[in-house]
């Protein structure tokens, strides 16, 4: 049975918010080209929706310069490392981006970025993203639509962390249909375009293996998950992580989709 709850799979423990710091840091060039390619110069307000310990929230504001920049999360430690790290003229605010109404002033620039694909009902975040919008504010968006490697412990990897995101009725590949999911959620698509990335085994199984000794521990995983299978695959991701075992690069594909809010 899925879930009808949101439920982040990926925790907030400390090594949870290390595996995001190598996260920004593999996908930085990616977003930083995007936002500067769509984003509005110098907007009033910018909100960074899911913004985890902060990284996104910093790029956002160094590159689009906003007169305000808010970064919005649902996780109080994530959120206390954010602002510790980030200058002054940052805010970040603690709430469920699913919910209305939004406890910021309107903005005209939303990111989101690997968010939706941890959401059960994007829907109704998208109409809630919306409602705390200015009158033709801009939504920029990067999931995740596919991943693709030829190693089979990081191929089965992904098998693995798609079916636990399933399990909570989410999507790890979110980004393959998400035009449908924004179109009458109060957004107009301008762009949407897939953007292919190329990230080292040894960056992407470093990643894993992080994520997994957190949703390694999830309730859905020590119930119906085969431990021995997860313990294997572990401990291949560290053997790539580490470069004993050579691995090719793995393809990310990642929508990248501009809306309009009507
Ligand atoms: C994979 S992280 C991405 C962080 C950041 N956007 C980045 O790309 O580095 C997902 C973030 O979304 C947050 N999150 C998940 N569900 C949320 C919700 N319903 N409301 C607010 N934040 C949420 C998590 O706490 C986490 O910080």
């Amino acid at each position: 049975m899925t879930s009808t709850t949101n439920h982040y799979t990926f925790g907030e423990t400390p090594i949870a918010a290390q595996r995001l710091a190598l996260l920004a840091a593999a996908y930085q060039a990616a977003s930083e080209a995007f936002l500067a390619r769509w984003g509005p110069c110098r907007p009033e307000h910018a909100i960074d929706l899911g913004c985890g310990p902060g990284h996104t929230t910093r790029l956002l504001h160094q590159t689009l310069r906003p007169h305000r920049t808010t970064g919005v999360d649902a996780s109080p430690r994530f959120l206390e490392d954010a602002q510790r790290a980030s200058k002054q003229d940052i805010g970040f605010v603690c709430h469920d981006v699913t919910q209305e109404p939004f406890p910021t002033a309107p903005a005209d620039v939303f990111f989101c970025r690997f968010l939706l694909t941890h959401l059960h009902d994007p829907g109704t975040a998208l109409r809630a993203w919306a409602a705390a919008a200015r009158p033709g504010a801009r939504l920029l968006v990067q999931e995740t639509a596919w991943l693709r490697a030829d190693h089979p412990i990081i191929a089965r990897y992904y098998e693995l962390v798609a079916a636990l995101q399933a399990g909570y009725g989410q999507s790890l590949e979110i980004g393959v249909d998400l035009d449908g999911r924004v179109r009458s959620r109060g957004w107009k698509i301008l762009s949407s375009r897939l953007a292919v990335v190329q990230q080292p085994a040894v960056v992407m199984a470093r990643l894993h293996a992080m994520n997994m000794r957190t949703w390694g521990r999830d309730r859905l995983v020590q119930g119906s998950f085969d431990l021995d299978e997860v313990a294997s695959i572990q401990a291949g991701l560290d053997r790539i992580a580490s470069g004993e075992q050579p691995a090719h690069p793995v393809s990310n594909a990642l929508r990248e989709l501009v809306a309009v809010a009507e």
